[in-house]
């Protein structure tokens, strides 16, 4: 059994959980987890996060909108994550992004929430949780421009991407996609992302990795995952789960129980 276990990407407020949230995250640290950052996609989201962050001394919350929430936000948007921010337990602003696989016509104002929230963080000191479907090229624009700390997701860019995310010190989450039987690039990305570049994720309850796909995701599945990434990296995966236990507690700022 492994342990040091942090999922830095999750959504424990999705009703996908809502039955057995109780059960499941209760058994999370007799389990071998360390550590699980829920995220917020809206408003309320978030605050749900929070509350669950309030609940489990191991869940810390992110609050943001992601890029395909923001088409119908209120004026006073960035007033109400200011307040979330500065609640209890909030370790970043996320998850936060560019989303260009659907229909175009949301892009301005998707770029507009995604700089707003980028500086909101900047100013509070805060990292940043990005979401990156289909959009490399304005993300890496703007992370670029405004030059935040944090972590890029789910990445599904190439090397060379990677290459420019780790030189602005930021970091690159990996989760399930590498364990997908067409994962080209994904698979190059974990073999070259340095060691404290690396974090491990889920996404869940989706992105659940082989051989559990078609099922609800859970970080009970970070193993499979971090299985992957430690046998193209040629190293154990005990010791990277290690690292990337302490990757996570260095971005987020998150100390350690014992
Ligand atoms: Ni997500």
């Amino acid at each position: 059994m492994y342990n040091n276990i942090f999922d830095t990407h999750a959504h424990y407020d999705d009703e996908r959980f809502s039955e057995d949230s109780e059960e499941l995250l209760s058994s999370f640290l007799s389990d071998g987890i360390s550590g699980v950052i829920s995220c917020g996609v809206n408003a309320e989201s978030s605050k749900a996060n929070i509350e669950l962050a309030k609940k489990y001394p191991f869940i810390y919350a992110a609050v943001g909108y992601h890029g395909l929430n923001t088409e119908d936000l209120t004026v006073d948007y960035l007033e109400i994550l200011c307040e979330l921010v500065k609640e209890e337990k909030v370790v970043a602003v996320g998850e936060i992004g560019l989303d260009y696989h659907y229909e175009k016509e949301t892009r301005d104002i998707q770029l507009e929430v995604f700089r707003r929230q980028i500086e909101l963080a900047n100013e509070y000191d805060l990292p940043v949780i990005v979401h990156d479907r289909e959009a490399h090229e304005d993300t890496l624009n703007i992370l670029k421009e405004l030059k935040p700390k944090g972590v890029v997701h789910c990445f599904s860019g190439s090397v060379e991407m990677a290459k420019e995310i780790i030189r602005l010190g930021m970091y690159i989450g990996l989760g399930g996609a590498v364990t997908f039987k067409n994962a080209v690039k994904p698979v190059e990305v974990a073999k070259f992302v340095p060691e404290d570049r690396l974090l491990l994720e889920t996404d869940a309850p989706y992105m659940t990795p082989v051989p559990f796909r078609g099922k609800r995701c859970t970080s009970l599945h970070i193993p499979y995952t971090a299985e992957k990434i430690a046998e193209v990296r040629g190293i154990d995966t005990q010791y990277l789960l290690n690292i990337t236990d302490r990757n996570a507690r260095m971005l987020f700022n998150i100390k350690s129980y014992d």
